[in-house]
């Protein structure tokens, strides 16, 4: 059903945007010159998700069906520029120079699911899995109300530092109290130094969350996973609530990939998981292997070929990892006859270290 509210046309109004839901639901309102469609929605009472309003995040991103939107990328974006060219605008930083219409890849039903919390976390557990890989167990609270999807992702403040940082889950709903993060290591950044010479269990970590629109979408077609690095951690919750879930499981591909082999994690894990979801098919790449290895070769992209798919214009896929894996990821998936509206991304802001 199609649900369209027009709101009261005000004297200032230039142009009117319209938002489409993915459940159907529309909303339209007036955007005055020099607004924010964010900001023009909110004066409207019309919710969208959002987080930084800054244009970091890409939490509030939309794709234009027709009309003029400009987005100010002065301060930078998170859109990757593939993205920006197939129609994807954030709202926080755009405004429409015509009437526009605006679809969200998420049902209005959302927007009533409560919303983001605050809590402080301890340290359970810090654990390097691999060379720069950091698997950090959270203990919550027995009053937090943290309720999320499996792939979303919450905001940790840097212990002695006013910083945030965000990360993915890597664990589920059912596994709360504790919450499990899976922390890239770089050479320089503050959660990188923290980890690296301060971390220790007993630590009070805040947290927020969750934000994104990185979830399981429900479907019974072919489900397709690609990680690049920590980009795993997403994957894990939602290959646990396909696990879960009652019925005919989905055919499932993961293919996660790493730099170096000693930058590899959770090989274990994934075996356990693939011996519990029958379904699941699991690919692991190694870009730059040693002498001695004898798995894939290649970026977690490239080592997906038609062979590997079921049927490709049903199938859904996720990807998450740094921002040109998901470019390659999104060119490959469409060339193998993915439709581009099936695939989400969610990929690695500037500032995770
Ligand atoms: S709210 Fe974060 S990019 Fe718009």
């Amino acid at each position: 059903m199609t649900i369209l509210e027009k709101m009261p046309a005000e004297a200032s109004q230039t142009c009117s945007a319209t938002v489409r839901f993915s459940d159907g639901v529309e909303r339209a309102f007036p955007v005055r010159n020099g607004q924010t469609i964010l900001a023009a929605a909110k004066e409207n009472d019309v919710r969208l998700v959002h987080q930084c309003l800054t244009g970091s995040c890409g939490t509030c991103v939309t794709r234009v069906e027709s009309g003029e939107v400009r987005m100010n990328t002065a301060r930078g974006t998170s859109l990757l520029p593939s993205e920006a060219a197939e129609g994807f605008r954030l709202t926080c930083t755009s405004f429409c120079d015509s009437d526009a219409v605006m679809h969200f890849d998420y049902p209005s039903s959302l927007l009533d699911e409560p919303g983001p919390e605050r809590c402080t976390a301890v340290v359970g557990e810090a654990s390097w899995v691999a060379s720069n890989v950091v698997r950090l167990c959270l203990r919550l609270p027995d009053d937090a109300g943290l309720e999320f999807r499996s792939g979303q992702y919450v905001r940790v403040r840097v212990p002695g530092t006013e910083e945030w940082r965000s990360y993915s889950m890597a664990s589920t709903m059912g596994d709360l109290p504790e919450l499990v993060l899976l922390l890239r290591v770089l050479d320089a950044g503050v959660m990188s130094d923290y980890l690296r010479s301060r971390v220790k269990v007993g630590d009070e970590m805040e947290l927020e969350g969750p934000f994104g629109l990185f979830y399981l979408r429900d479907s019974k077609a072919q489900q397709i996973m690609i990680a690049g690095g920590t980009g795993l951690a997403p994957m894990l919750g939602m290959l646990e609530d396909i696990r879960l879930k009652s019925g005919r499981k989905p055919k499932v591909l993961l293919s996660f990939g790493c730099a170096s082999e000693d930058n590899l994690f959770y090989q274990d894990e994934l075996e356990t998981r693939a011996a519990w979801l029958p379904g699941l098919k699991v690919k692991v790449a190694v870009a730059n292997p040693g002498p001695g290895y004898t798995g894939l070769v290649g970026n977690p992209v490239e080592v997906i070929g038609a062979a590997d798919l079921v049927d490709p214009p049903s199938a859904v896929a996720y990807l998450c990892g740094p921002p040109p894996m998901i470019e390659s990821a999104r060119r490959h998936l469409e060339a193998l006859g993915l439709d581009p509206e099936n695939i989400h991304a969610e990929h690695f802001s500037a500032s995770a270290a």
